[in-house]
């Protein structure tokens, strides 16, 4: 029988959060890290997630990003419970759908940029895709044409983040996750890097960051939620102005 869900997906929503928990248990004791947290994203949305060490901003987007399931609640991504399918569908949903960045870049060092560009097209093949061109042009919208052989060691913070942007890109998801991804940078080469994602924003993309920095939050993204203690504070989220 097929259950009804209480409400439904909306087209335009791309991330449904509603009365998510995620508990760890450590030893004996359990560890409520979100609480009752209610989030709805829509479809290219710049949104900023703020909030202190500790307060769930990583698990939430580890939520978000498929990588993780609630405790209790329901998390929709791309309209799919999370709860309800399998690990390979999570997997496969997160492999199409979510491109990831994070603040230390992850890029694997051996190989180079282009390399690590093409590295999410093994686990996602698409018959007909020519992955290295594709590679070519996505390190050529994020300013590296000249890098594309260079290895990660070779590249500078800003350049590493521009290759990590590139590779989020490459299976073309509808949402692009980001967790502090100027947190290791100058504050230059981090507006540098916010030009991007604005630039991904303004062509329609979702971007969902994470960051700490309040200056950057307001003067990029539509909205900032704040979490606290795994509870989203309703009273300082900030609608910004476009
Ligand atoms: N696998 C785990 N097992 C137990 N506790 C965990 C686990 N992962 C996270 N936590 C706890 O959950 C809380 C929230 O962690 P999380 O990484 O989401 O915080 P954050 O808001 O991203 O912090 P930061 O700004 O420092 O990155 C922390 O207290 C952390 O210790
Ligand atoms: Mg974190």
């Amino acid at each position: 029988m097929v259950e009804l869900e209480k409400n439904p997906p909306q087209d335009d929503i791309v991330v449904r959060a509603e009365n998510v928990c995620r508990d760890y248990e450590v030893g004996d004791m359990t560890i409520k890290v979100l609480r009752n947290v209610d989030l709805l994203v829509r479809k290219g949305e710049f949104l900023a997630i703020m909030g202190p060490s500790g307060s769930g901003k990583s698990t939430l987007m580890n939520m978000i990003g498929c990588l993780d399931r609630p405790t209790c609640g329901a998390v929709y991504v791309m309209g799919k419970n999370v709860n309800r399918i399998s690990d390979s569908e999570l997997a496969k949903l997160r492999g199409m759908e979510i491109g990831f960045v994070f603040q230390s870049f992850n890029l694997v060092s051996r190989l180079s940029a282009l390399e690590n560009v093409e590295l999410p097209t093994y686990a996602n093949r698409r018959p007909g895709i020519d992955v290295r061109g594709k590679a070519r042009e996505l390190l050529d919208l994020v300013g590296l044409s000249e890098r594309m052989d260079y290895k990660p060691t070779e590249l500078s913070g800003g350049q590493s983040q521009r290759v990590a942007i590139a590779r989020a890109l490459v299976n073309n998801p509808s949402i692009i996750l980001a967790d502090e991804p100027t947190g290791n940078l100058d504050s230059k080469t981090g507006e540098e890097i916010m030009n991007i994602f604005t630039d991904l924003h303004r062509r329609g993309r979702t971007v969902i960051m994470i960051t700490h920095d309040l200056q950057l939050a307001n003067k990029y993204a539509d909205r900032v939620v704040y979490l606290k203690d795994g509870v989203i504070d309703d009273r300082a989220t900030k609608v910004n102005a476009a």
